[in-house]
């Protein structure tokens, strides 16, 4: 009997040992799968893991690009979504500077938290346009407006993804082919959009797309900064400038008028640095309709890299700079955000927990000739290019 039990007993220790190592391995690899091009010499990396599935069952990754300096920031290839990113503040101390989550579930329910936008970044008039007098119709999905690309824009579909590590830093290259009539718009459009985190801790985002049909276009990224890295304080206290003479000023369902207004003597006049919190509250008739900041200034200077915005949060000494090669900047504040969504950080998102700061053409352009076109035809390329630039002061 004895010797029967030792037996058993051996076994079953075998047994248990074997299954912890099995499963050890699984989670190790579900968690971090390291690939080919970690950890070069000069210290930058690219890891990359598991981050879910959509309910139609495409795996979601998450790649990890990590700096020669540090700075680390997560992009999942849902939506090309921004999930993290962490800079230094003036003690040295790593913080998350953006809004996220930390499952596939919540981004689909969120208000475009830190995601690729497309085709038509901001809002079309009534979800409605025409092309050499054929009239299309898109999802009206805010009100009686189109906003973002419709009920599937390109933050809720899945990306392929491609490492890039050069002598600038590490990134991730992004494509997806939206198809002709997709949401509405039409064109077989194919679509490239570059993350490249640099070793001069600048975000390089370049954004090309080329159709075989007549279509509009108008892409952006709309990540929720807040530089103190710690979303449970607002963000009144960031200290913006834009350089913008002029904004569009918007109706009662934040579609511009077609006027471009002056900001001089305005709450929207952030020519010399202010804080956010400022005049956010002042009785203003254009405040009153976007419950805060939600308008497109009109960028000073031409169609090349220019300084759009600073964001300055003076307590962590954190400052970026936005340089744009777009038209424009939709400045947002988070207005409607309103503490149902818990973050990765286990923080109810409230009101103005952070700020957008979207380069694009202006919203509704498809609908008003005298706005900058934002027309794509066949053999045309769209390019555009944004820098977020990542210092202390
Ligand atoms: C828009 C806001 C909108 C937000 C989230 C911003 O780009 O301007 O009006 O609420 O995106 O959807």
């Amino acid at each position: 009997m004895k010797t029967k039990s030792a037996v058993y007993a051996i076994v079953l220790s075998l047994l248990t040992c074997f299954m912890i190592t099995s499963c050890s391995n699984n989670s190790s690899n579900k968690e971090q799968k390291t690939t080919s091009s970690d950890m070069k010499k000069d210290s930058t990396a690219i890891s990359k893991s598991d981050f879910g599935t959509t309910p139609d069952g495409k795996k979601v990754e998450q790649y990890t690009l990590t700096n020669a300096n540090g700075i680390e920031m997560s992009v999942i290839t849902l939506g090309g979504i921004i999930t993290t990113l962490k800079t230094p503040d003036k003690d040295g101390n790593m913080g998350d500077i953006v809004l996220g989550f930390d499952n596939v579930d919540t981004y689909l329910e969120s208000p475009y938290i830190g995601a690729l936008i497309g085709r038509f970044g901001n809002r079309i008039a009534k979800g409605k346009f025409s092309l050499d007098g054929e009239e299309y119709t898109l999802a009206t999905n805010d009100g009686s407006n189109h906003l973002h690309g419709g009920d599937k824009g390109f933050d809720k579909v899945v990306w392929e993804a491609q490492e890039i590590t050069n002598a600038s830093g590490v990134g991730l290259k992004l494509t997806y082919l939206s198809k002709d009539m997709e949401e509405g718009y039409p064109g077989n459009l194919e679509v490239t959009v570059t993350y490249m985190l640099t070793n001069e801790d600048d975000l390089e985002i370049d954004y090309t797309a080329t159709t075989d049909k007549k279509t509009i276009v108008n892409l952006t990224q709309h990540t929720y900064f807040n530089l103190s890295a710690d979303p449970s304080q607002d963000i009144l206290d960031h200290v913006l400038s834009v350089d913008a003479s002029a904004f569009l000023p918007i109706d009662g369902t934040l579609i511009p008028t077609g006027e471009l207004r002056d900001v001089a003597g305005t709450p929207f006049d952030f020519t010399s640095p202010k804080k956010v919190g400022k005049e956010i509250a002042v009785d203003n008739e254009q405040l009153k309709l976007a419950k805060g900041y939600d308008h497109c200034w009109v960028l000073n200077g031409d169609g090349g890299m220019k300084e759009a915005a600073t964001l300055y949060h003076e307590k962590s000494g954190r400052f970026m700079k936005v340089l744009t090669t777009e038209p424009a900047i939709q400045v947002y504040t988070g207005n409607f955000l309103d503490g149902t969504l818990t973050g990765k950080e286990k923080v109810n998102y409230a009101e103005r927990s952070a700020i957008c700061l979207e380069t694009e053409h202006y919203p509704d352009a498809p609908n008003k000739s005298e706005f900058p076109s934002v027309v794509l035809e066949p053999g045309q390329t769209y390019n555009t290019k944004t820098t977020y630039s990542f210092s202390l002061k």
